[in-house]
């Protein structure tokens, strides 16, 4: 069966993004293109209908040529220009077709059933999709162009945060024993993370795993560096150094797979505007010999992944886990590295942790963690003098890390944090909570 597409022209990246995701939702298959996107290329595509995600309140710029295609087109925009009375789906009329529509589109009438009604009466009445597409189709119909596609050895760089998970899982699933993850330690990881990455993979799950215990070297390469930018570019440079030597220690390896997902495509410009350059997509070495570079997600967003992730196998928790930075604690730990700041934050962090999930607030907070502040202060600990580090605690919400809000903790469970951090940790002389809201404050320290 031929595949069934919408094609979202973005002219406005966020709507673009929201608009692609109620399609998804609604269970026919769309992508994204940049609204300059040429008219060949559209009519290559194939699509059942075009959604035009356009600018604030102004008309983007059509091409009348769009119109000639002989396919339904939708106008989704944040302005009311074209929309009726009840903000919803209407017939243009200045060229009288019955398959031209604008309809008000913010995200929070996408939320209401009118908003995903009006949707599904275009993909479904208008357009005359059939609909079907889910996740599992996804799975299935990836599973098999992975495996008519690769024809050699895959490398793939395992972080154990969830994108990294679910490739793995998927490569694994199509390629089996053809899959090779070289997970790196870069010594920055969170207590116990190193062995949960190891046990469920390469013990559980029984995949390829080379498991690199680089920590010597990243601390090393960090010794006495304050500077913030300095550290993360270190970080980031020894971790493409340390996965070449690995790689050139496996042998010929025929492809490289990333963990891309759509956001990070459509957010490095393949969409309407550059917004920022993930790592993802520019940060690999693609000079070092591949054949070809392996993306088995780069078409679907972050809730997709995770629905991927659990039809897979991973776990719930795992799949739900909090995002967790590539440079990892190296940027909750302020100033210079060194092992002992690196040892009472990972104790700190690991006992604030445990203190949120059973508090069982691990689902509705975004990120929590602690930091190491490096700095020292005068306190009592036993009946003597104690002079150690200020832990702070740091618990956001936000559902784009652009935004965030401090979560208000209930004082009972931060008073035990701090007691379980001071008596339980040695070398720590007071904890504090952060207060601080994004802007201005960032969501991580450095
Ligand atoms: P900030 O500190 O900029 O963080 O408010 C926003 C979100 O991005 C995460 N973050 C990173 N993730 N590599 C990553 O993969 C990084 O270098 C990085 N820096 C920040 C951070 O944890 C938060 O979720």
């Amino acid at each position: 069966m031929k595949k069934e597409l919408i094609l979202v022209l973005d002219f406005n990246p966020t709507l673009a993004q929201i608009a692609a995701r109620q399609i998804r939702a609604a269970k026919v298959y769309c992508e994204v293109l940049p609204g300059s996107t040429s008219m060949q290329s559209i009519l290559n595509a194939a699509p059942k209908g075009i959604v035009i995600a356009g600018g604030e309140g102004e008309a983007p710029p059509l091409s009348a040529d769009l119109f000639e295609l002989g396919l339904p087109v939708l106008g989704v925009h944040e302005g009311a220009s074209i929309a009726s009375s009840d903000g919803l789906l209407v017939t243009a009329t200045e060229d009288n077709r019955t398959d031209h529509y604008s309809m008000k589109f913010t995200p929070a009438l996408l939320q209401t059933d009118k908003g995903k009604e009006a949707l599904e009466s275009f993909l479904y009445r208008t357009c005359k999709c059939l609909g079907g597409w889910t996740t599992d189709t996804y799975i299935e119909a990836e599973i098999a162009k992975l495996r008519a596609e690769i024809d050699g050895r895959v490398l793939l760089a395992l972080s154990g945060g969830v994108d990294s998970s679910v490739t793995a899982m998927l490569l694994h699933k199509a390629v089996g024993d053809k899959l090779v993850c070289v997970f790196v330690d870069h010594g920055l990881l969170r207590k116990g993370e190193a062995e949960q990455v190891v046990s469920l993979f390469k013990k559980k799950m029984g995949m390829t795993l080379v498991h690199v215990d680089a920590s010597e070297r990243f601390l090393n390469k960090l010794a006495g560096v304050r500077n913030p930018e300095r550290k993360r570019r270190i970080i980031g440079e020894e971790f493409i150094r340390v996965f070449e030597d690995e790689a050139k220690k496996l042998g010929k390896i025929e492809y490289l797979a990333q963990g891309t997902i759509y956001p990070d495509l459509l957010e490095s410009g393949v969409g309407a505007k550059f917004v920022k350059s993930h790592h993802n997509v520019g940060g690999m070495p693609k000079d070092i010999g591949f054949k070809g570079i392996v993306e088995p997600l780069k078409l679907l967003f972050k809730d997709e992944v995770r629905v991927v992730g659990e039809a897979l196998g991973l776990s719930h928790e795992m799949v739900w886990r909090q995002p967790f930075p590539g440079p990892g604690i190296g940027v909750r730990c302020v100033g210079v590295i060194t092992r002992d700041k690196l040892r009472a934050l990972r104790d700190a962090d690991a006992i604030f942790r445990e203190e949120i999930l059973k508090a069982e607030l691990s689902s509705s907070i975004w990120q929590y963690f602690a930091a190491n502040l490096g700095v020292k202060s005068v306190g009592m600990k036993d009946g003597a003098r104690n002079f150690g580090y200020t832990i702070a605690l740091r618990a956001v919400h936000t559902t784009d890390a652009m935004n965030a809000s401090v979560a208000e903790l209930d004082y009972a469970l931060l008073t035990r944090c701090a007691e379980r951090i001071i008596n339980e940790v040695e070398g720590i002389g007071r904890v504090v909570y952060d207060v601080t809201p994004k802007p201005p404050g960032t969501i991580e320290y450095e």
